[in-house]
């Protein structure tokens, strides 16, 4: 047995499930039994009918006055789930078969074979030490719990920047790969590796070129014995061409060359190629106002549409830059009607509070899905926020995060408060008055956030690099081409027909209402137009009055969370998190309306209305 009952690690939204798994599970149908007789006792399990042509899909019924969940072997587990907390949180049963959206649910992960986690705020990796796959067996099974729990299909191993040896998992690790494999295999979760381009310069070839008939070997022959070690094996994850990786490029060819050359070598084995689209010059000139960043994949990718293999998915960030707080949608995701796309987002919170600062992403997911429209993607992937933290997710409540990534994966329709709330109810026990407190900030965090850091859709205004304080023209003169330019008179980046032009890569309808200045959401404002500090905005109140008002709100309301939540009965190792966290967000929300007010008073020598302090 793996005892997870008094072990080091959290249960984040598994509270409900406390039975030690046992190690012999061999097969998602065996978890499901396990879980539904542990949770509900002998006499009243409910019984487990496998119907393989269901796959993902389930149905629960009561047959003869006993509930029954049928469904495919990977669908009576997420049955199973969905009724045990469904029953654990007092809600409803779900009706009628249940089918997951989107069949390829990702949770990547940035983590490198050093121990090491790019991007990570919760603790080193999980699975990787010292260059060798090294875990407790016990937190692999729970960690496929969670991820089954959720609906989370595929685990893409290793870092999307391969770093040696990395490279190594699918060559010399790959009996070690094949046994971390079979950890998760009972919980549905399927394997997927990172790619590097070059890798057959690494292992004696003299090209990595696409039309190479030795290099298509040469993958045809990993992609072989990677699925001869492990048969459920998913696929490969590559970043090519992208803040120095190497790719196709290299050799003169295309993006879908390179791609599809990698898809035909695990094509016979059902492997799927997911490519990123997150390709950009970052070594551009600040000097030179014509090139924006943002509209650089739509540049690559859109005259490649229809280019790609079946078996390959384009992923594309959420919005054209890189996870900020707010981005408009990419437009990729809007005009790419002949290639499967995935929509790639990131619970590592980056640039949106490292895991410190709350930040809940259902609302902003709901916002991307109403503006793309579900079907436009075939794929929802999330860069992980998981890592070796007791809690898993350094923050407690970042785990919401995780949880609501599956559920939205499985249901792109989610209502992001629903989902808040079950997440909540899960994890906690709390009064219903005292869950509505929860609820309510964490529904509200993402917009507190982006009051004190960066409103009116500037971003960047980050400390290069880390990525976490402010630091408002810490990208000002650098060469990763995002840049606000304020100056005495004004802020923003003309990105219409007269600027940019970027507008011009969206559909007609949305063309139109982003270059109006009548029309242009205000969250968006200065991501499409360089405007005046004594603009008029549609409130009534002047662009720079609006700059200082969000500053100053944001952080009074950070207060006000703080000041609720920290009422709250959470478990004492929870509480000590959130305290220390919400002190150190208080701190660091305190620091950026102070830095962002004063920057953008001394260059515009602009009073606040309401004469607050505001530094010389
Ligand atoms: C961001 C992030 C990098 C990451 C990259 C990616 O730029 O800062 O750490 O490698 O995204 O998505 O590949």
């Amino acid at each position: 047995m793996f005892d997870i009952q008094d072990h080091r690690f959290g249960k984040t939204w598994l509270k409900a499930l406390s039975a030690p798994l046992p190690e012999t599970l061999a097969s998602p149908s065996e978890t499901a039994r396990f879980e539904l007789g542990a949770y509900f006792g002998p006499s009243e399990t409910p019984s487990v009918q496998v119907i393989p042509e269901m796959g993902d899909s389930y149905r629960i019924e009561r047959k003869d006055g006993l509930l029954c969940v049928s469904g495919g072997e990977t669908g009576v587990l997420y049955g199973a789930y969905a009724l045990l907390f469904a029953s654990a949180a007092g809600s409803k049963l779900p009706e009628q078969t249940q089918t997951p959206y989107y069949p390829l649910r990702v949770l990547s992960c940035w983590d490198n074979m050093d121990g090491s986690v790019e991007r990570g705020y919760s603790g080193r990796s999980i699975w990787f030490e010292g260059g060798h796959l090294c875990y407790e067996p016990g937190r692999i099974c729970q960690l496929g719990r969670m991820l089954a729990s959720a609906g989370i299909n595929v685990l893409c191993l290793n870092n999307v920047n391969v770093h040696y040896p990395a490279q190594e998992l699918m060559l010399g690790m790959l009996p070690e790969l094949a046994a971390f494999a079979g950890l998760l295999r009972p919980f549905g979760v399927r394997l997927m590796l990172s790619a590097d381009f070059s890798m057959p310069l690494r292992y004696g070839l003299d090209t990595a070129d696409t039309l190479d008939e030795g290099v298509q070997r040469w993958w045809r022959d990993r992609a072989e014995s990677v699925w001869k070690a492990i048969p459920d094996f998913a696929g490969f994850m590559v970043k090519a061409d992208s803040e120095h990786r190497p790719g196709p490029n290299a050799y003169g060819r295309t993006h879908a060359e390179g791609a599809n050359m990698l898809a035909r070598a695990i094509a016979p084995f059902g492997g799927t190629l997911i490519w990123r689209a997150f390709v950009y010059d970052c070594m551009q000139d600040w000097r030179d106002t014509k090139t924006d960043r943002a509209k650089a994949a739509y540049e690559l990718y859109k005259p490649l549409d229809g280019c790609f293999d079946e078996n390959v998915v384009l992923q594309v960030k959420h919005g054209p830059f890189d996870f900020q707080v707010r981005e408009p949608v990419s437009p990729l995701l809007l005009s790419m009607p002949g290639t499967r796309l995935a929509l790639e987002v990131q619970l590592a919170q980056e640039y949106t509070g490292q895991q410190t600062d709350i930040y809940a992403m259902p609302p902003m997911w709901r916002e991307v899905f109403d503006t793309v429209g579900k079907d436009r993607v075939k794929a929802f992937t999330a860069v992980s926020n998981l890592g070796r933290d007791a809690n898993w997710t350094g923050h407690p409540f970042a785990a919401l995060n995780l949880f609501a990534f599956g559920r939205f994966a499985w249901d792109p329709d989610t209502d992001p408060e629903q989902v808040t709330r079950l997440w909540a109810r899960l994890t906690y026990s709390l009064e219903t008055a005292q869950e509505d407190t929860l609820v309510k900030w964490l529904m509200r965090s993402r917009r507190i956030y982006e009051k004190y850091t960066s409103n009116l859709g500037l971003g960047w205004m980050v400390t290069p690099n880390s990525h976490y304080g402010p630091n408002p023209w810490g990208y000002e003169f650098q060469a990763w081409g995002t840049y606000n330019r304020a100056d005495r008179e004004k802020v923003g980046i003309d990105r219409t027909f007269s600027g940019t032009d970027y507008v011009g890569q969206y559909p007609e309808k949305m063309k139109n209402e982003y270059a109006d200045l009548e029309t242009c959401p205000d969250d968006l404002l200065l991501f499409f137009h360089r405007l005046g500090y004594g603009y008029g905005m549609r409130d009534g109140r002047s662009l720079i009055q609006r700059i200082y008002d969000d500053h100053f709100d944001g952080y009074r309301e950070a207060e006000e969370m703080a000041e609720e939540l920290l009422t709250l009965p959470l478990p004492p190792e929870d509480m000590a998190e959130v305290r220390d966290r919400m002190l150190r967000q208080l701190a660091n929300a305190r620091e950026w309306r102070d830095v962002t007010n004063t920057f953008f008073r001394r260059l515009s020598g602009a009073e606040d209305a309401q004469g607050r302090k505001i530094f010389a």
